[in-house]
């Protein structure tokens, strides 16, 4: 299974966080859409911690697809194949879900994409659902990147594994692709708030973080 966490140590934690708050959470039958599921490595860290929930898996890679069913088989999950940037024409069964997850993929999604997936999340949560957004964040600061440069330093120096990193801002600012396209903390508050939810940024190393949306009380 494709591991995330092997090239990026500091994910170990936030990802481990993500499954924790899932599995602390639920309850029993609840329902769990993983967008972006790739080879199913979040889902296995739910599944491991609550195997009576069902999950969900997204992903526009039918490799990584059958590697999910295939590292999942025996666990409550279905995969099914589709595109993100148009999430309203996947077959994805309609929930309610207590959480839909997403995890190291936003960056991969033009910003339209982004707001749709958010909206689409927003639409199917069940009461008192939880939409749980885990990647890296757009750095907007020419003058503070120089702290961001420290942090990825340090990151090497402790764990011997160097992160994306940049020798400028500018050069980080050039190196924004379309598979490389993170959003700012403060877009992902205003995406949050224009469907509805209530967000917070629960955890954060450096640049990447994990951000959880509820509906707000109406
Ligand atoms: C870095 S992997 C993360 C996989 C998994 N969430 C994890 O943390 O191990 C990003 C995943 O997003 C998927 N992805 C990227 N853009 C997508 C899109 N437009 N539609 C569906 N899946 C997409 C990729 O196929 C890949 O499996």
């Amino acid at each position: 299974m494709d591991d995330p966490v092997r090239r990026h140590p500091t994910r170990a934690e936030q990802l481990e966080i993500l499954a924790t708050l899932v599995a602390d959470q639920a309850a029993t039958g609840d329902r769990v859409l993983d967008l972006g599921c790739g080879t199913g490595f979040i889902a296995k860290m739910i599944l491991d911690r609550r195997p009576d929930l069902a999950v969900t898996g997204v992903d526009r890679n039918a490799t990584s697809l059958a590697d999910a069913a295939e590292n999942l088989a025996g666990h409550g999950a279905e995969w099914i194949e589709g595109d993100l940037e148009a999430i309203d024409g996947i077959a994805i069964p309609e929930g309610p879900y207590r959480f839909v997850v997403t995890a190291l993929t936003f960056h991969d999604l033009p910003d339209e994409a982004k707001r749709g997936v958010i909206g689409f999340a927003a639409r199917h949560l069940a009461d008192g659902g939880y939409f749980l957004l885990y990647d890296r964040l757009r750095l907007t600061e020419a003058a503070l990147f120089p702290l961001q440069q420290s942090i990825w330093d340090r990151i090497e120096r402790i764990h011997g594994v160097a992160m994306r990193s940049a020798e400028s801002f500018s050069a980080y600012a050039a190196d924004i692709a379309p598979n490389n396209r993170p959003a700012s903390l403060e877009d992902y508050f205003d995406w949050f708030a224009e469907v509805g939810l209530a967000a917070s940024c629960l955890h954060l190393h450096g640049n990447v973080a994990l951000i959880a949306g509820a509906r707000r009380e109406s």
